[in-house]
């Protein structure tokens, strides 16, 4: 089982300066709220209730204006800093000792994801005792990611970071499940040329052993990436134009909260407190 998750919220956002230069990508707006929800609203569904975000060094204070500690969301949230952005699977170092010797999922901060039976998905994937989980994903710009190549039987056979010749076209998501085995293998990788902790490399050390397992988002799912300005705003016309046409929230953390009979309608009066007179807080009061 996986009860315990990590957020990697830091980064520098290099790609969207100046976007990013005051304040993280993961605080910025996706449409109509921060983009950290929509990774948090993915692990509250997998109904993971602690959660550690990873944060650059000196914007902690930030983070918790918007989410301070879970409380209001019936779920724990903690904090550590990352004093540089050394990789994907830094997040097992610098998270070791949330960690302790359980098993941990990691979702990317910029990431997105969205489509029916996803839950479905993650909570199958939740269940996870040995090994580790990926998501695939089937994309038009391979090159631009981690890609796995899979055989008949739907498993991963090869990993390539960023294949500049065609290799396949599923992507690695980011979102991922490991064994505790992960901070051990973490502490082992050495840096790439570009000065990082390759992912890739994890998830090769779980492949050798025959322990990397893969799900696969299909064609109703939505995976997005948030890496560029351009991306930002596509992903924000998706939640736009869902949400306007349904009258139904992405990502509202405290609908999945009261979904999960984490909260009642206390938290969510509290809550609407909190956010003030918004079209966010009147979501909340016809929810209650
Ligand atoms: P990236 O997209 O690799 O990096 P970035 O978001 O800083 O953007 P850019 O390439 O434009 O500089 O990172 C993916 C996510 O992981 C993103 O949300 C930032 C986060 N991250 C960390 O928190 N720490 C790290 O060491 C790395 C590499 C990424």
């Amino acid at each position: 089982m996986i009860n315990k998750a990590i957020i990697l919220a830091g980064g520098m956002g290099s790609r969207m300066s100046p976007l990013t230069k005051a304040v993280n990508k993961q605080l910025l707006p996706i449409y109509d709220k921060p983009l950290i929800f929509y990774p948090l609203s993915v692990l509250m569904l997998a109904k993971i209730k602690n959660i550690l975000i990873i944060v650059n060094k000196g914007q902690l204070e930030q983070y918790k204006k918007i989410i301070p500690n879970g409380k209001n969301l019936g779920i724990k949230i903690t904090y550590a800093e990352q004093d540089k952005p050394r990789g994907l699977p830094d997040a097992f170092v610098v998270g070791e000792k949330f960690i302790a010797n359980n098993n941990v999922a990691l979702i990317l901060g910029d990431n997105f994801f969205y489509g029916q039976s996803f839950t479905n998905q993650l909570l199958e994937s939740a269940k996870l005792n040995s090994g580790a989980k990926v998501f695939l994903y089937k994309v038009s710009n391979p090159e631009s990611y981690g890609v796995a190549k899979i055989n008949k039987n739907n498993k991963i056979i090869s990993i390539k970071e960023k294949p500049k010749k065609f290799f396949s076209d599923f992507a690695i998501t980011g979102l991922y499940f490991f064994d505790k085995k992960v901070v051990k293998f973490s502490k082992t990788l050495k840096p790439s040329k570009r000065g990082e902790v390759e992912i890739t490399d994890l998830l090769n050390k779980y492949k050798k052993s025959g322990k990397l397992k893969a799900g696969f988002i299909g064609r109703g799912g939505a995976w997005l990436d948030t890496g560029t300005i351009d991306d930002f705003y596509k992903t924000s016309a998706f939640v736009s134009s869902i949400e306007n046409r349904q009258g139904l929230k992405i990502a509202c953390l405290e609908e999945i909260a009261l979904m999960n009979k984490w909260i009642g309608k206390n938290e969510i009066k509290k809550s609407i407190k909190f956010y003030g007179n918004c079209n966010y807080s009147q979501y909340l009061k016809n929810l209650i």
